[in-house]
């Protein structure tokens, strides 16, 4: 099957992941699948929803405090309520977002969502080679265009480097993004973590074995960490995304107990000045 061919009886990351986010774009397979994971992790859930609702705090924190007027959103799922670009415009009307994603169901349900959209697109690409994104039309058209010099800029990994497996280099990825930045701007990252072994070997197994081999692993926290080398990481730090700047106030999180998503905030560096 070609790269960007649908076959709806192996589920994806993307289906599952609405499923468990409680939306309508999923299928039986997802659904199986989705009934196995919850049999390893029961409350897989409520992490999907910490996650999503940490999506929606980063963004408007990113455009709200941070000015960002230019999203790249790597991995971007299936729509659902208050996406990056509704989050997004909510605080400031102009800003653009490219959505990226590698799976058939999304780049559909994505595109008819975003037709009428003049400052979104959603580009049919592959992560693993950020160099094909950043020479697609939309991507020039939206967030590297002439203007774009000197507006803050950021890439979201959210929720989505544990689908690439190590021989796929997630740290290169990161870091060939990050090339393509410049100081100041801003990269959010979060992964699927557990503290527990044999959790982390079932649910890369089971995950590994559903979608016909297209995922990565869960890792440990301080392999996310070490995606965030060479970035200043903004505050709180890096964390279980339900404890980064919550609204708690306004939502009652439950957390996950079996695993979480880990990440953060981080900002390009200035170079620093060199003394005469
Ligand atoms: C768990 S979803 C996360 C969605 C969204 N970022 C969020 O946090 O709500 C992971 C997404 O990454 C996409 N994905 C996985 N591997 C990819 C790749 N190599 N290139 C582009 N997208 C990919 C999947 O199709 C899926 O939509």
């Amino acid at each position: 099957m070609g790269q960007f061919q649908v076959d709806l009886s192996v589920p994806s990351a993307a289906r599952m992941y609405d499923w468990l986010l409680d939306g309508t774009f999923n299928y039986e397979a997802d659904r199986a699948a989705c009934q196995e994971l919850l049999k390893r992790a029961p409350t897989t859930k409520a992490l999907a929803r910490n996650n999503r609702w940490f999506l929606e705090r980063v963004v408007h924190t990113l455009a709200d405090k941070y000015g960002v007027r230019r999203f790249l959103d790597f991995g971007s799922g299936l729509p659902t309520q208050n996406n990056v670009h509704q989050v997004a415009q909510s605080v400031a009307p102009d800003a653009r977002v490219v959505y990226v994603d590698n799976d058939p169901v999304v780049l559909g349900h994505g595109r008819s969502l975003l037709d009428a959209n003049a400052n979104t697109a959603m580009v049919a690409g592959d992560m693993r080679d950020p160099n094909s994104v950043f020479i697609t039309p939309e991507v020039r058209r939206l967030f590297t265009d002439v203007h774009s010099v000197g507006t803050p800029k950021a890439a979201l990994f959210i929720s989505v480097l544990h689908c690439i497996k190590d021989v796929d280099d997630p740290a290169g990825i990161v870091h060939q993004v990050i090339s393509r930045l410049s100081p100041g701007d801003y990269v959010v990252i979060c992964h699927l973590v557990s503290d527990d072994r044999n959790l982390r070997e079932s649910v890369t197994d089971l995950m590994r074995r559903e979608t016909h081999d297209k995922w990565g692993r869960v890792r440990e926290q301080h392999e996310v960490e070490a995606l965030f080398e060479g970035l200043q990481v903004l505050s709180p730090g890096l964390v279980d995304v339900t404890d980064w700047r919550p609204d708690s106030e306004l939502r009652q999180h439950q957390r996950s107990i079996e695993w979480y998503d880990y990440g953060g905030l981080a900002q390009i560096p200035f170079p620093k000045a060199v003394s005469p």
